[in-house]
């Protein structure tokens, strides 16, 4: 078998007069007319507790969306005996039909789900039309249907060497026990491929989306279950992340969980699986992609456009909550004062508002828990002698949790908004003399606790060579002349090493890879 080979979902510009917008203009309109009623997925239940908990607009925090019904321990306790009753069936499953079911899901999601999908991500987690594009219908199509090729390549592996008289094989076989998919609020994406590239690869999932994040999970829920994924294979559970956790981690048939979020939340969970490791029948798959510190650094051969360019996407689309988002860079004092203008510029012309209106580029912050963190580090700038705040530095979170792009000028590069992840629309800037480019290499290196993104820009081959070479454990994904967002599934394949997770690298073979244990068979004739 062969599947088609994949290419990377067409983007839509949603641009004025144009069909697609107001396609998704009618989506918006009908998502916010409803308030939808929304279950959680066990086994072949739609399971209401009664216990209805408000979704709403984080920027228009006083519409509500719907409700979601808030789940216990116990159903923790269904949605794995469901996933467990539905594992036999599902491994057998011959794989070309798993892929069927995955490559229909995004197909689903790039044609009729695609407007509904789109919109229930702007209004659920404040994206903007393009952005909602890129992260709901693109990259989760793609994830799908990168994964199923990469599936399909690990099926069609070369045997091992067979000398006469014996055959040598491996067998991909699935993890003995469950998966456990927690997902984080930012990327409806990532949300969406964590469950479905382990179920791909024949194993049985139980998925924790964030509390933020359930109103696009349930439309991702609805769609892969008109694709065909059978009852139990993908089980949705609304439960408070630690109760969760203490029913999953001390289950004997717990055989790996597939995370995405912080990491101070991985760091724990690692933990306390370390503390029940004698608890499980197989060690199990400890996959993690988690916080960042991302970075870009200017050379002063570097053109004062493409550095302010880089900046302003990097920092503030997606309002900075995008885990490759730059929050931190390193300038050179000649370059300053014309990087600086240009950034000012393009500052006074982003728009900022609720997501209906497609003029706004930026939108709200996800709840007022991230609010009231990133302004606590803003008001706190603005008194320190060691920082300045040169752009921004306002908020509101009256009708909706908005903060102005922020910049920051720092005095020392281990200030803590150029450390800390803040994960919102705030950019800290270290001016450094132009002839201390050697020790900045060192600077970002050592004060890189975390490695996921970063960039540099120069038009000076040498320099280029130099920082790649001294910042090659700094990131793990590295951009050169470019901003250090927006890997695209099958092009650069994404995660970080240190702070930022285990690197298994979300569409690869690298991850599916983990969600197999291989069974080597020597037969002799
Ligand atoms: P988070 O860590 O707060 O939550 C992630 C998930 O864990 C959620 O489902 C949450 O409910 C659950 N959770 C929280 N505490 C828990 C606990 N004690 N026990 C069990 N479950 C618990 O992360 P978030 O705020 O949703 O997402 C933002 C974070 O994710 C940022 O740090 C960002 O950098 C990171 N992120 C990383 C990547 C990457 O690829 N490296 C991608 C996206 C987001
Ligand atoms: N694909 C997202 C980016 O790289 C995570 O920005």
């Amino acid at each position: 078998f062969n599947v088609p080979d994949p290419v990377n979902e067409p983007i839509n510009s949603y641009a004025p007069g144009t069909k697609e917008r107001t396609l998704l203009q009618e989506a918006i309109a009908t998502a916010r007319a409803q308030e939808v009623d929304i279950p959680m997925y066990i086994g072949s239940e739609e399971v209401r507790t009664g216990n209805k908990l408000p979704l709403t607009p984080p920027h228009d925090h006083k519409h509500i969306l719907g409700h979601f019904h808030q789940g216990t321990k116990e159903h923790v306790t269904a949605a794995i005996n469901a996933a467990l009753s539905a594992k036999d069936a599902w491994e057998n499953l011959p794989w070309e039909h798993r892929a069927a079911i995955f490559l229909k899901a995004a197909e689903l999601i790039s044609t009729k789900y695609r407007y509904k999908l789109n919109a229930a991500t702007m209004l659920g987690q404040s994206k903007n039309a393009f952005q909602a594009e890129i992260d709901s219908a693109c990259e989760i199509a793609d994830f799908l249907r990168f994964n199923v090729k990469y599936m399909t390549e690990i099926y069609s592996q070369q045997p091992p060497v067979s000398p006469k008289g014996v055959w040598n094989r491996v067998e991909q076989r699935p993890l003995e026990g469950f998966v456990f998919a927690l997902t984080p609020f930012n990327f409806t994406a990532i949300a969406g491929n964590l469950p479905t590239s382990v179920a791909m690869m024949g194993n049985v999932v139980v998925w924790k989306p964030s509390e933020t994040q359930i109103y696009s999970a349930n439309v991702l829920m609805e769609v892969f279950r008109e694709a065909g994924v059978p009852d139990g294979v993908i089980n949705l559970v609304y439960v408070h992340g630690p109760d969760a956790g203490d029913v999953i981690f001390k289950h004997p048939d717990f055989a790996g969980i597939h995370f995405t979020g912080s990491t101070g939340v991985f760091q724990e969970i690692w933990k306390t699986i370390g503390e029940n490791i004698h608890v499980y029948k197989t060690y199990p798959r400890i996959v993690g992609e988690t916080g960042g510190k991302d970075f870009i650094l200017a050379h002063a051969t570097a053109e004062a456009k493409v550095v302010s360019t880089a900046l302003v996407r990097g920092a503030f689309e997606f309002q900075g909550q995008k885990c490759s988002a730059a929050s931190r860079a390193y300038i050179p004092k000649s370059l300053w004062p014309a990087v600086k203008e240009l950034i000012g510029k393009d500052l006074d012309t982003l728009k900022m508002g609720g997501t209906e209106d497609f003029t706004n580029f930026i939108n709200a912050v996800i709840d007022e828990k991230a609010f009231d963190k990133i302004t606590k580090y803003i008001d706190r700038a603005k008194e320190s002698a060691d920082a300045e705040v040169v752009f921004g530095g306002h908020y509101d979170k009256s009708t909706g949790y908005f903060i102005r792009p922020t910049v920051i000028v720092a005095k020392n590069a281990d200030y803590e908004t150029m450390q800390e992840e803040l994960f919102g629309p705030v950019l800290t800037i270290f001016v450094y003399e132009d002839e201390k480019w050697s020790e900045t290499l060192k600077t970002i290196d050592q004060t890189s606790i975390y490695a996921l993104t970063g960039a540099v820009i120069s038009q000076d081959r040498y320099a280029i060579e130099e920082a790649s070479h001294a910042l090659r454990h700094s990131a793990g994904n590295f951009y050169i002349n470019d901003k250090c967002t927006g890997a695209v599934v099958g092009q650069q394949p994404f995660g970080g090493a240190r702070g930022s997770g285990t690197n298994d690298k979300a569409g690869s073979m690298i991850n599916l890879l983990r969600w197999v244990s291989p069974r080597t068979i020597k037969e002799t004739f």
